[in-house]
């Protein structure tokens, strides 16, 4: 069977890595978590004081930003790739609701979406990898041959990520969730460099009301259909 580019995008806390987890895991290609990559970069710029609530030092980041090493390790008890920054592995520490709330605006350096965006397509030169975060099917790979835009409402969306930290034992309120996920959306889709958009080629699947399974099956078709035609 021929290896295909699936560029999954959509708002935050809408299951995009859920669902890119189970196809690299049932497809056996390569997932990788761009948000993870724009989070890493975000917890560099907090432990070196380049960000916090009232400050943002651009400049200093910029200038940083080839001392900053990024790369993937398949963990296989959890059956992903974690995210290691300059060798450390940070996967915990960029799940954080500090992160949350100051990654949005790292996400709009340009400097920083170039940096990512060619590490990312080297990621794929070879295909069969799933890709997911908010410019893979506008940017990243245009030419991929599936691409999934998801959405769900901001209040299923803040649930979600509300009972997620909770699980994590994570110390945070319902409403400060939902406003954190109202305000991504915001940015995410007002910046200027790559926001984020529904690509034209682009299917999409609102998971409000889908069950994991329901909307693995669907997009599973939807792979099937394309790798049959090709
Ligand atoms: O998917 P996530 O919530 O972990 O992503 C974290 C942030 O990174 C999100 O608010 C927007 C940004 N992001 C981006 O701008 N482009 C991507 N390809 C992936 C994430």
């Amino acid at each position: 069977m021929k290896k295909i580019t699936i560029a999954i995008d959509g708002f935050s806390s809408t299951g995009k890595s859920t669902l890119a987890k189970q196809l690299a895991q049932h497809l056996g290609y390569v997932y990788v978590d761009t948000g993870a990559m724009y989070r890493a970069v975000t917890l560099f710029a907090m432990q070196n004081g380049y960000i916090s609530a009232d400050y943002f030092d651009k400049e200093t980041l910029i200038n940083g930003l080839p001392f900053i090493k990024l790369h993937f390790e398949f963990n296989s008890d959890l059956g992903f790739a974690e995210v290691f920054l300059n060798d450390v592995n940070v996967e915990k520490e960029i799940r954080t609701i500090e992160v949350s709330n100051f990654v949005s605006k790292i996400a709009e350096v340009s400097e920083v979406r170039s940096k990512l965006v060619e590490q990312q397509q080297a990621m794929g030169e070879g295909k069969g990898i799933v890709m997911d975060g908010r410019d893979i099917g506008t940017v990243v790979f245009p030419q991929a041959e599936l691409k999934i835009f998801m959405t769900a409402s901001p209040e299923t969306r803040a649930r979600r990520r509300y009972d997620e930290l909770q699980g994590k034992g994570e110390n945070v309120s319902y409403e400060a969730v939902l406003k954190n996920v109202e305000e991504r959306d915001y940015i995410d889709t007002h910046r200027d460099d790559s926001p984020l958009r529904k690509a034209d080629d682009a299917i999409e699947i609102d998971n409000s009301n889908l069950s994991r399974d329901e909307q693995f099956e669907q997009v599973l078709a939807l792979v099937n259909r394309v790798t049959k035609s090709m």
